[in-house]
Order: C-alpha cells, then sequence, then structure tokens
C-alpha cells in the first residue's frame, strides 16, 4: 500500500515555533517519524510538505493513480481552504486529516476544517503518533 503524507505551511518549522504547542521536535524528526512507522505498518510512504496553497493542491492531484490513501495535515490552510477540499474530493481517495495540536481546544477558528469533509477520520492532538494512527486506520480500510 502507498500512502502519501501532505503537510501544510509552517509544519517545516516545528522545532522552532510555538514549541509550548508543537513541541521541540523538528520536521526532519517528523519525517523520520513517518517513515519509521510506514515501514513498521509495511506501507510504503512519500511524504511532501509545502507553505503554499497550490502546490499542496497539486501535490493531491498528483496521487491520482500514484498513491493508495492520502494522510494530510494542512496546517493553517485546513480552516481556510475550500480548494484543498475540491482536491481531495476530486481524486477520491480514502483519506485521513491528521493534526499536531488538539484543534478542538484551541482558538474557534480552529474549529473549522474544510479538509474534514472529505477525510474518513480526524485525528488531532496525539503529536506525531496521530500520523502513525492515520496510517494504520488507512491500511485497515
Ligand atoms: C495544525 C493546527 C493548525 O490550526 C495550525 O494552523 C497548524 C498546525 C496542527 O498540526 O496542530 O499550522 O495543523
Amino acid at each position: 500500500m502507498k500512502i502519501t503524507v501532505i503537510n501544510g505551511p509552517n509544519l517545516n518549522m516545528l522545532g522552532i515555533r510555538e514549541p509550548e504547542i508543537y513541541g521541540h521536535a523538528t520536521y526532519a524528526d517528523l519525517e523520520a517519524f513517518i517513515r519509521g512507522s510506514a515501514k513498521a505498518l509495511g506501507v510504503e510512504a512519500d511524504i511532501f510538505q509545502s507553505n503554499y496553497e497550490g502546490a499542496l493542491v497539486e501535490h493531491i492531484q498528483q496521487c491520482l493513480g500514484t498513491a493508495d490513501a492520502i494522510v494530510i495535515n494542512p496546517a493553517a490552510y485546513t480552516h481556510t481552504s475550500v480548494a484543498i477540499l475540491d482536491a481531495l474530493k476530486a481524486v477520491g481517495l480514502p483519506a485521513v486529516e491528521v493534526h499536531l495540536s488538539d484543534v478542538h481546544s484551541r482558538e474557534d477558528f480552529r474549529k473549522i476544517s474544510y479538509a474534514s469533509l472529505a477525510c474518513v477520520e480526524t485525528i488531532a492532538g496525539q503529536g506525531f503518533a496521530g500520523y502513525a494512527r492515520a496510517m494504520e486506520l488507512l491500511l485497515a480500510l
């Protein structure tokens, strides 16, 4: 099984950005965690990060025919992007939304997720472990 993991804006700043919320581990640590979890589950993971909405949309589109499922943390675009929602709907692949922090217990605007409308599940507040859980869920589908 091939899973594409897509991370949105500012996640490349992990380890530097708001450590009281996101912790001290870096984006490279997150990539290593995802690769290790994928290996343990026996799935192939392709990891992509961008700060640009259009690049995220294009990467979702490229999943058609190249991936079996998507794990996506759209980061701030979660709360604003109809384009990412439409791209997920367009490819129609099973997708799970992940957030490192518990978006439901933060500001009100973080409670809105457009992407969730095209995802089978949302995992929030579990830190890196959320990505492993998301891959497990997709494997079980
Ligand atoms: C985030 C939560 C978003 O609200 C925020 O904009 C992010 C990261 C998370 O992983 O907790 O950039 O998606």
